[in-house]
């Protein structure tokens, strides 16, 4: 299993961003995750679409990009041009997913899927073909720094399961209090890919990155 972990810069220190960016980089970070919240489908308020532009000029990593917003179909296009290399939305936000799939696809970038905490895998079931990546959140999306929710964890059991029974390529991105105490029991679950945000960016970044991929090794990478 190819694991990789995805730092979320809505804990970075958004004075020196750049800076941090090419730090991970520097450390060979390849994913970076990009949260981007409306006020509306989560009650907070994050980053846009400049944000991601200013970024995109400094950095050649991977730009996951996680929408947290109602109808995001409206701002596919835009999040593409930004930078964006991963547009993932939740299945709650959309009414038509599979319109929302069509529009990543034409815009040529890879595709995610998300479901929050309360959300069963049935909802996303029917697109797992259609998709690069499932993002099952172990927090409920809006804040950084929440503690991680293990009654998740079946949620990923079962998708990996499912994957490989249809012998389907996604990944699986697991978001929301990963860290020391949390990232070997995520890997079990069946995850590969890591979005860390605080666990990443609090104390020493370099030590943060060379724990994750201390426990990726443990498993193989
Ligand atoms: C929360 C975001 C996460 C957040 C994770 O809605 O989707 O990506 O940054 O933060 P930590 O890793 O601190 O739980
Ligand atoms: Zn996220």
């Amino acid at each position: 299993m190819q694991y990789e972990l995805a730092p979320s810069i809505l804990s970075a220190d958004f004075s020196i961003l750049g800076q941090q960016v090419n730090f991970l980089e520097e450390q060979g970070v390849k994913w970076l995750h990009i949260d981007v919240m409306d006020g509306n489908f989560v009650p907070n308020i994050s980053l846009g679409l400049p944000v991601i532009a200013s970024i995109r000029k400094v950095s050649g990593m991977f730009f996951d990009v996680h929408l947290m917003i109602d109808d995001p179909i409206r701002y596919i296009g835009d999040f593409a041009k930004s930078g964006a290399d991963l547009i993932t939305f939740h299945v709650e936000a959309a009414s038509d997913p599979a319109a929302v799939i069509r529009a990543i696809r034409a815009s040529g970038k890879k595709v995610g899927i998300s479901i929050k905490p309360k959300t069963p895998v049935s909802a996303i079931e029917p697109y797992l073909a259609d998709v690069d990546m499932v993002l099952v959140m172990t927090v409920e999306p809006g804040f950084g720094g929440q503690s991680y929710m293990i009654e998740c964890e079946k949620k990923v059991t079962e998708l990996r399961q499912i994957l490989t029974e249809r012998d389907l390529p996604a990944d699986i991105e697991v978001d929301g209090g990963i860290a020391a105490d949390t990232i070997e029991r995520s890997i079990a679950s069946g995850a590969n890919i890591f979005v860390a945000g605080s666990a990443t960016f609090k104390g020493d970044i370099g030590a943060n990155v060379r724990m994750f991929y201390d426990a990726f090794e443990k498993f193989g990478k």
